[in-house]
């Protein structure tokens, strides 16, 4: 396969197949060989050349990197958003400590009631067709007969189309999950977040189709995983889990077979339980090693796991689910979690916003009529400056009052918005 990579990605190993620019620019004469000396990597970043072609038949393939550009055609780097950049470029240091300064527009009630009604109709269909397809391909992968993944093209595309209008629709009816949906919904939902989370991001919409395929894939190795290990009620033993952490490369070895897959999809499905600070599973990796989306699946997966509505099960709500994840320091890539949380709009248990009549509340949980709206709790004034009686407001109901914005704590004067958040939390009963 011949992928366009920057010289700065050059690795001994690898064979050139050519480069850009015009020939007089090139310190070599031929233009297809291995480099096997390190001193053919350092000639050529010292010369004008920027980009080469590499052939990864014939030598090493480019390693995953978050920096790598090789999957954008030339011009399209510039459709990453500029969050996007940063968060390419900035070690975990310099990273905003705060999601919240940037949230400014949390999207709910977009869609008129008829609208919303259609859409509805349109999502559920694509969930029953989803059904079909994806169980009959996982089935296949148990089987060990080769994954036809073209198959998933159509289904992909519906569920893209969905997302792009509302988001919340698709994924609110694959959050409610009885045992034996949760295999085919949970990838569905990884797949919906994946390509949501994707455009916030800014990523080209050619590249949806394998983000999305990444998502739908990325669990397929637990086919091959016992029933008896992968639904067992009570605790397992240290051998079960190790059968249970075994799914990533189960997987890989699955979708390796079938040549037809990007790479994205395959470094999706063996590093989606890695994580940042290294202490995940398979390889341990960490960092920069863990691909740009392997990051953003690892945050879709846990999400949709830790919100999925099961029988005997009482899962998080989208808002406590996305403060809890907030807090798990070195699990994931912070700058993506804090595009994840914009592209659900919703907002976390504890955001302090802004409502109309000038008052300052924070996010109690999540409205029982819209789960993307939330209920908040009114405690201060900003026209008098002053506290007042708290109160429990749902703003998927209560069509009078409005968000106009989200806060920043620090910028309102509270310097101790953990312990006094905690204080307002533990009075309110959403
Ligand atoms: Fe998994
Ligand atoms: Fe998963």
């Amino acid at each position: 396969m011949l992928r366009k990579i920057q010289t700065s990605q050059l690795e001994l190993g690898m064979f050139i197949h050519s480069m850009e620019g015009s020939w007089f620019d090139h310190p070599f004469w031929r233009s297809r060989f291995l480099l096997d000396d390190q001193a053919q990597i350092e000639q050529i970043l010292s010369s004008d050349v920027t980009r080469v072609t590499i052939d990864e038949s014939r030598g090493k393939k480019l390693s995953p990197s978050p920096k790598s550009e090789a999957l954008l055609e030339p011009g399209e780097a510039k459709v990453y958003s500029p969050k996007l950049a940063k968060a390419l470029e900035l070690s975990a240091s310099d990273r905003p400590r705060s999601y919240l300064r940037d949230v400014t527009e949390p999207v709910f009630n977009r869609l008129s009631p008829r609208e919303h009604a259609a859409e509805v109709r349109k999502a559920t269909a694509t969930i029953k067709r989803s059904r079909k397809v994806v169980m009959a391909l996982f089935e296949d992968a148990r089987l060990g007969k080769p994954v036809k993944s073209r198959k998933l093209v159509p289904l992909i595309e519906q569920i893209s189309r969905s997302v792009n209008i509302d988001p919340t629709i698709i994924l609110n009816i694959a959050r409610i999950k009885t045992k034996a949906e949760y295999t085919y919904l949970h990838s569905v939902s990884v797949c919906a977040l994946m390509i949501n989370l994707a455009r916030k991001m800014g990523f080209p919409e050619w590249q949806m189709q394998d983000i999305g395929m990444a998502g739908l894939l990325h669990d397929i190795g637990k086919m091959t995983i016992p029933e008896n290990i992968l639904s067992k009620p009570g605790k397992l033993d240290e051998s079960e889990w190790e059968v249970i952490r075994s799914h990533p490369q189960r997987g890989h070895d699955i979708l390796s077979a079938s040549k037809s897959l990007s790479d994205i999809v395959l470094e999706v499905c063996l590093q989606h339980h890695e994580k940042m600070d290294g202490t995940g599973y398979p390889a341990g990796i960490s960092g920069d090693e863990l691909s740009i989306f392997t990051r953003m699946a690892s945050i879709c997966d846990v999400y949709d796991a830790i919100t999925s509505r099961r029988p005997y099960n009482d899962p998080l709500s989208t808002s406590e689910a996305l403060a809890e994840m907030m807090s798990w320091s070195g699990h994931f890539d912070q700058l993506i979690f804090y595009d994840f949380v914009e592209s659900l709009g919703i907002l976390p248990v504890g955001t302090l916003v802004r409502l109309d009549h000038d008052e300052l509340a924070i996010v109690i949980g999540e409205s029982p009529s819209n789960y993307s709206a939330p209920i908040v709790r009114s405690f201060h004034s900003l026209d008098k400056d002053t506290p007042i009686a708290p109160k429990n407001i749902d703003l998927g109901s209560e069509r009078s009052r409005q968000l106009i914005a989200v806060e920043d704590p620090i910028d309102r004067g509270f310097s101790d918005w953990a312990d006094f958040s905690a204080a307002l939390l533990s009075n309110a009963s959403a």
